[in-house]
This record gives structure tokens, sequence and C-alpha cells, in this order.
């Protein structure tokens, strides 16, 4: 089964969004396999952003993903990682079409709520910075 790793961003933990942004993804039909509420550092946030150094936004989204806790998941389904890119809308704020996360809450192209992982390379890379085995859970049938 397909997995990607998705992360509430600082403006979405501080605006109490985790709730609303976990219910999508819960209610299309994906199953949440490990998570955590952590405050990224600087070495972790230069990994994780390592195709963009160099880039003149670099610095600043660094500042801006450091600057407080972030709601870290791994999401296990179908599909999950082109869905949920399509769930969460265009990194472009002027392209976020309205229903998707970033079209109905986020009006900021760096401030924009949440990251998904583009492909199944940078799914595997992202979910192994973040998470180690231990963290994940298995789910049993329901009794
Ligand atoms: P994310 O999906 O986390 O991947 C890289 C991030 O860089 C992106 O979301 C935005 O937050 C940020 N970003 C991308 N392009 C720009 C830009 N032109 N200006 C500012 N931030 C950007």
């Amino acid at each position: 089964m397909e997995k990607t790793f998705l992360m509430i961003k600082p403006d979405g933990v501080q605006r109490g969004l985790i709730g609303e942004i976990v219910k999508r993804f819960e209610q299309k039909g994906f199953q949440l396999v490990a998570s955590k509420l952590m405050v990224i550092n600087r070495e972790l946030a230069e990994l994780h952003y390592a195709e963009h150094k160099g880039k003149d936004f670099f610095e600043l989204l660094v500042k801006f993903i450091t600057s407080g806790p972030v709601f870290a998941m791994v999401w296990e389904g179908d599909q999950v990682i082109a869905l949920s890119r399509t769930m969460i809308g265009k990194t472009n704020s002027l392209e976020a079409a309205p229903g998707t996360i970033r079209g109905d809450f986020a009006v900021h192209t760096r401030l924009n709520l949440i990251h998904g992982s583009d492909s199944p390379e940078s799914a595997e890379r992202e979910i192994g910075n973040f998470f180690k085995p231990e963290e994940f859970v298995t789910y049993n049938k329901a009794i």
C-alpha cells in the first residue's frame, strides 16, 4: 500500500486547522499510520528542503518552518501520493483552487498550511527523515 508524508506547517497548527485537515484525509478514506507534533530544527529543515537550497526564498522558508510546532504525518492508501497533492492544491496561492486545502484556507505561497510529498521517491526520503520504523502503527480489523 502506498504511503506519503504530509506535514501541517506552523501556520496551520497556529490557526487551529489540524482537525480540519486531518478530517479531510480521513473522509477521503486514507489511513493515518504515524504522526507527531514537533518543532523542526534547522538541520532537519535544511534536509527536508534540500532541493530548494540556493533559491531566493530558501532562508525565509527555513525560518518559517522552524518557527513553531508542525504536525508531521504518514498516510497510507491507494494512490495517496498523487491524490493528497490534489487535495492540498497548487503551491502558488493564485492557482490553488477552491475545494483544496490551500484554496480554502491559504492566501500566501510560503504560508501555505501543508506540505505533501510529490513522488514515491520524495515520500520515501521524507518519511525516513521524520519517522523511525517503530513510530508506525498497524491496524487490526475492528472486533
Ligand atoms: P512545500 O510544498 O512545502 O515545498 C516547498 C515550499 O517552498 C512550498 O511548499 C512553499 O511553502 C515554498 N515556496 C515555493 N515557492 C515559493 C516562492 N516562490 N516564494 C516563497 N515560498 C515558496
